[in-house]
């Protein structure tokens, strides 16, 4: 990949400015965490081959074998209250979202929070790493895995759970042209949430979640089993337990399974 030359023809404003590509890195949030500690600007995009170390939500790992995949962290210097935050997350979701509908001719839907799925498989997952000062946003880097051209065929633990652009659409795909088109995506939501653009009633509409029987797993233990009821202004999902009573979950303290007993 030859960053210098995908940024002169990247037509964002800031997303993706600067843009630099690695072959092999533990995390690219490590490199934008320190690239921000070092009062690196908004904008910034690190994407990298391969991660030897990648992450995902709630300490998971996140598999990312050296080819075929699309692993990338942009840093934003918001100007959000904390509790929204979330909202930031949303923007890249559809942003992704709206880049595979353009790139690849797929409508993707998001299962709450902000995993991009296809019919039951995923197939792009979103991490949100935030620095705070007191109740200032001091940067948030967020994270996007996208499942472009990995075949998940011989990895037994993930075949049932994950899938691929390239299993999607039949054939494989270059990986710049995404990259170019989620840049620019996500760009515009970001742009439209600064001008005072909540993300969240189109993001409400994105989610397969809403109106299923879902299994969560709370921070402290707990097993939900209800129906995914609605969402509110922050994300927050609440889960209509089956004796009726109500729950609110937020992605930070939970897992999400869906119930197909
Ligand atoms: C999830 O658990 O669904 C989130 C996965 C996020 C993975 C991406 S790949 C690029 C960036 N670097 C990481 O180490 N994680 C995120």
């Amino acid at each position: 990949m030859d960053a210098v030359a995908l940024e002169a023809t990247l037509k964002t404003e800031m997303l993706g400015h600067p843009l630099r590509h690695l072959s092999s890195v533990p995390s690219t949030q490590d490199v934008v965490r320190e690239a921000a500690r070092a009062g690196a600007r908004e904008g910034l995009a690190v994407v990298a081959d391969q991660q030897t170390a990648g992450r995902g939500r709630g300490g998971r790992n996140w598999w990312s074998p050296p080819t075929g995949g699309l692993y990338l962290s942009v840093l934003f210097r918001p100007h959000l209250a904390a509790q929204h935050t979330t909202w930031l997350t949303m923007c890249v979701a559809l942003g992704t979202a709206q880049a595979i509908e353009n790139v690849c001719k797929v409508r993707p839907g998001l299962k709450w929070p902000n995993d991009l799925e296809w019919q039951g498989r995923k197939i792009a997952g979103i991490l949100s790493d935030a620095s705070f000062r007191g109740d200032r946003v001091e940067y948030i880097i967020v994270g996007l895995g996208l499942n472009v051209n990995i075949d998940f065929c011989a990895q037994p633990d993930l075949t049932n759970h994950a899938t691929s652009l390239q299993s999607i659409v039949g054939h494989p795909l270059p990986l710049e042209p995404l990259l170019l088109a989620v840049l620019t995506q996500v760009e515009d939501r970001y742009l439209a949430l600064k001008q005072g653009v909540s993300p969240v009633s189109v993001w409400a509409e994105r989610l397969t979640t809403l109106g299923k029987p879902v299994l969560a797993t709370t921070g402290d233990g707990r097993l939900l089993q209800g129906i995914a009821s609605h969402v509110l202004e922050d994300g927050a999902l609440c889960i209509r337990l089956e004796d009726g009573r109500e729950e609110i979950v937020r992605a930070v303290d939970v897992t999400l399974r869906p119930n197909r007993q």
